[in-house]
This record gives C-alpha cells, structure tokens and sequence, in this order.
C-alpha cells in the first residue's frame, strides 16, 4: 500500500532542545548578533570576516550538539509515511538523527561555496579549521559559508512549494513563520489536509491549522499519537 506523503516543515524551535540557540526568542541570536552584519549579502561584502566568525562559532556549537527526541521522532515515522522534511535550519540534525529526505532551504552549516559558482559546493568535517575569508577550496576557488543570505534568493523554496502541494499531511514545528518565502509554503497544502503546526508560543496562522502549543519533543509525541489513531483522515 502507497504511504501517506507527511510533508514537515522545521524551523529553528525543532533544535532548542538540542542547546542551539533561536533567533528571535528572548537571548535568541538576532538579540546578540545584528542580523543585517552576519546574515546577510552587504554584510558579507562591508565584513567578510564577521560573517566567516559568526557561522564558524554556529558550527562550532552544532558539534557539540546532539539530535533531540524531536528529530528521532520524525525520522522513526518513516516507517509508516513517506516523510519529507523541509527545514529552515542550517544544522544537520535531521540527517543525523536518521530522516532521509531532508531539503535546507537557508543552507548548511557543514558545508561552504565558491564565491564566483554558486553550484561548486564542498562538505566540511568536524576536523575543518574555520573558515576565512582567504579560505580556497580544493579547485583553488574562494569560498563562503553555504548559507542563503538576507537579500538573496532562495533556491529551494520551488521543490519544497511542490513538496507541500502533494502533502497529505502537513506539519510545521517551531518557527516564528516571520522569514518568507518559508513561511508562506501553509498557503501551498490541498483543501482538506490536516495541518498541524507545534510551537510553545506559535504565532498567528490561517484558520484551520491545528496547533499544539508545546515544546517540539512534546508536540511530536501528541502529533505521533494522533497520526496513529486518525488514519482515516488522511490515508489517501
Ligand atoms: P525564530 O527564532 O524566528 O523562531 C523560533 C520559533 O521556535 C519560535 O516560534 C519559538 O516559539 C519556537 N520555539 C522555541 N523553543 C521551542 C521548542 N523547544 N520547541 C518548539 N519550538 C520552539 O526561528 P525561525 O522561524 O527558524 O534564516 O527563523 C527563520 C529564519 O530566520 C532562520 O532560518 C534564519 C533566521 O534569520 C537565515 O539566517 C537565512
């Protein structure tokens, strides 16, 4: 039998159990950082360094950070759907707690890019020395953390829009929904599919969308037992 399509939709919330900060909660990043210095295009052109610092000390507090409950949640439930997990997240903690589909629509940490081709990519490991700007990659060009920055376009947002119009259930976990085109991809689901949306402080959504005010971990439990006892309203 064809599985249900389960079509997640994270944000950073899904990782605070894992000890990675927010970006917009109280003493989130973007309290700390100023966005438009480390995340964004003239940013990196006014102060490339800032901006190789501030992803190099992200991806040095993702190493020492695990995969939650959460995130094991959603990879076990691949057992019974076809899950695809479009994440807003940087970090790779979805792939590490074991989900196969995973699409990053801002990017990877774990990996940087040539400045001058944005299609040559190059995965980094634990034991990469942080970036710089003089970092070249093993073609010789100079690279960049691998990260959509504000003013630039988001490459992903068109798979992952037809990802969630062939959703039969939808999902979204922990996100502000304050960041477009990612917080517009609700509008995209079919009339009908359920749509839930796990946030301890969730932010307005269209009528319709159930929410489960709860912290990931928690809300996935709700989520996981309502999925098993409501099969007829979603298998297609
Ligand atoms: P935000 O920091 O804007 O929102 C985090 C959301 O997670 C809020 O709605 C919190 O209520 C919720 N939250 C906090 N703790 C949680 C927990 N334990 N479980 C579940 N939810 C929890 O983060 P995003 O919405 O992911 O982009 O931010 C979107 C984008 O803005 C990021 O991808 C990043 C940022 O600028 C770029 O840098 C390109």
């Amino acid at each position: 039998m064809k599985k249900p399509k389960l079509v997640v939709s994270t944000g950073a919330g899904i990782s605070a159990e894992s000890g990675i900060s927010t970006f917009r909660d109280a003493g989130g990043l973007w309290e700390n950082y100023p966005v438009m210095d480390v995340a964004s295009a003239d940013g990196f052109r006014r102060n490339p360094a800032l901006v190789h610092e501030f992803y190099n000390a992200r991806r040095r507090a993702l190493l020492e950070s695990e995969p939650n409950a959460a995130h094991r949640a959603l990879a076990d439930l691949e057992k019974d759907f076809d899950v695809y997990v479009i994440t807003q997240n940087v970090d790779d903690l979805h792939e590490r707690a074991g989900s196969s589909r995973v699409l990053h629509l801002h990017g990877e940490l774990m990996k940087i890019r040539s400045v001058s081709d944005p299609d040559y990519i190059e995965s980094l490991t634990p034991d990469s020395p942080d970036t710089t700007p003089q970092t070249r990659g093993r073609r010789g060009d100079l690279m960049r953390p691998h990260i959509v920055f504000f003013q630039e376009a988001v490459p992903m947002i068109e798979p992952a829009v037809e990802l969630v119009r062939e959703a039969d259930v939808f999902v979204v976990i922990g996100t502000s929904l304050a960041v477009y085109p990612a917080a517009g991809l609700l509008h995209y689901v079919r009339p009908g599919v359920p749509v839930f949306y796990i946030d301890p402080n969730p932010a307005q959504t269209p009528a319709g969308v159930r929410v489960i005010r709860a912290k990931a971990t928690e809300g996935m439990r709700i989520l996981t037992d309502w999925l098993r006892k409501h099969r007829e309203e979603y298998v297609v």
